[in-house]
């Protein structure tokens, strides 16, 4: 393309860096908030987008890239070929069935795992570099499936898991505080689902340990108040979907919060689904379930050792045992 002359001995316009490249499978309500969000955020020099409906595929292509005015400047791609994913950074799947009002996610098993067998394959053949984030549901059971059809490591497999129910968490804590969600340090760990665990232990905010603060102040320490606040972050996807059919925005920022820890190597700690092997004295087995884990351009770094206290351990493994209960792995 020469729509610029070269300045006089000049070097003609190169790019200067490798562009960064992210895959989305899944232009469903989840995948697009994801895509916008990247787009948005400025996370990506180039984005690829497949999905089954070639249709829609190209719909939402269009009606992204109508919006290069207002954005940075990003390639937009889309097909049903996996050709256009080769050598991208992040591969991030969406594909696949979603709950029906008050249906469980664990509900969605044996219909997803059949849909990652044809998607996961490709992604890891095209981009055996990248590093894979499954969204889909449920997404500890598919991250270990695509785990396994990959072939990686499992430093570069990782599940969205709890990065989204712990913003549902720090939200409806510093509402009840009346601080800013920004401001609370707190985690949901274990399953992304039901049997989630709230670590009440170690939440702060400002750098302040919340429970000790309450006693301190002789501020009644409702037990029951707390539960009700985990009750009501294990109730949030019931009640959207309820009423609005998906839940879509807030995972876009979270999946979108992840890309950048992960692409410019921000050493963040989230808690998202990796391989929970040998932590927390977690047995029986191959699970993965979210851990607070540092993540950087490497995919998962390490495991913060955050103190539980017995009943929260106690409460991680019976999460475990509930994933591993519902999923007897196929042979690959
Ligand atoms: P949706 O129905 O709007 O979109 C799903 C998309 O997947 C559709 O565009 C469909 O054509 C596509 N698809 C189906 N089979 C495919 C294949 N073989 N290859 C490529 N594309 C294929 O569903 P939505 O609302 O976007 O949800 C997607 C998934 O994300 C669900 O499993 C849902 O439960 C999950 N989810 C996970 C969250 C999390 O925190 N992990 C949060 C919200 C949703
Ligand atoms: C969510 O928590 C449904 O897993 C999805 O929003």
């Amino acid at each position: 393309k020469t729509f610029f002359t070269p300045i006089s001995g000049g070097a003609p316009p190169s790019a200067t860096k490798r562009p960064t490249k992210i895959t989305v499978v899944g232009v469903g309500n989840v995948g697009m908030a994801i895509a916008q969000t990247i787009l948005t955020q400025d996370l990506a020099d180039e984005l690829a987008l497949i999905d089954a409906k070639e249709d829609k595929l190209r719909g939402e292509m269009l009606d992204l890239q109508h919006a290069a005015a207002f954005l940075p400047r990003t390639k937009i791609h889309a097909s049903l070929d996996y050709a256009i994913t080769a050598n991208s950074d992040l591969c991030i799947v969406t594909a696949g069935a979603r709950q029906n009002p008050g249906e469980s996610r664990l509900n969605l098993l044996q219909r997803n795992v059949a849909l990652f067998r044809h998607i996961v394959p490709p992604l890891a053949k095209y981009s055996p570099d990248c590093i894979i984030m499954v969204v889909s549901n449920p997404v500890d059971v598919l991250t270990y499936v695509a785990w396994k059809l990959s072939g990686f490591p499992a430093n570069r497999v990782i599940g969205s898991g709890t990065n989204l129910d712990s913003s549902r968490f720090r939200f409806l804590i510093a509402d009840h505080l009346d601080v800013n969600a920004q401001d609370v340090q707190a985690y949901i760990v274990g399953e992304h689902g039901d049997s989630s665990v709230a670590l009440w232990s170690s939440i702060s905010v400002g750098g302040v340990p919340v429970l000790s603060f309450l006693k301190r102040q002789q501020i009644a320490y409702e037990k029951e108040t707390l539960e009700n606040i985990h009750k009501e972050v294990v109730q949030s996807a019931y009640e959207v979907i309820r009423l609005k059919g998906y839940t879509s925005w807030a995972i876009g920022y979270s999946v979108a919060s992840l890309a950048r820890t992960l692409l410019r190597d921000q050493r963040r700690i989230h808690p998202v689904s990796v391989l929970a092997k040998g932590f927390y004295d977690i047995e029986g087995g191959e699970v993965f379930l979210s851990l607070p884990a540092q993540l950087g351009r490497n995919g998962v770094l390490g495991v913060a050792n955050v103190h539980l206290n017995d009943e929260e351990a106690q409460q991680l493994r019976n999460s475990a045992k509930t994933i591993l209960e519902k999923f007897v792995p196929p042979t690959w």
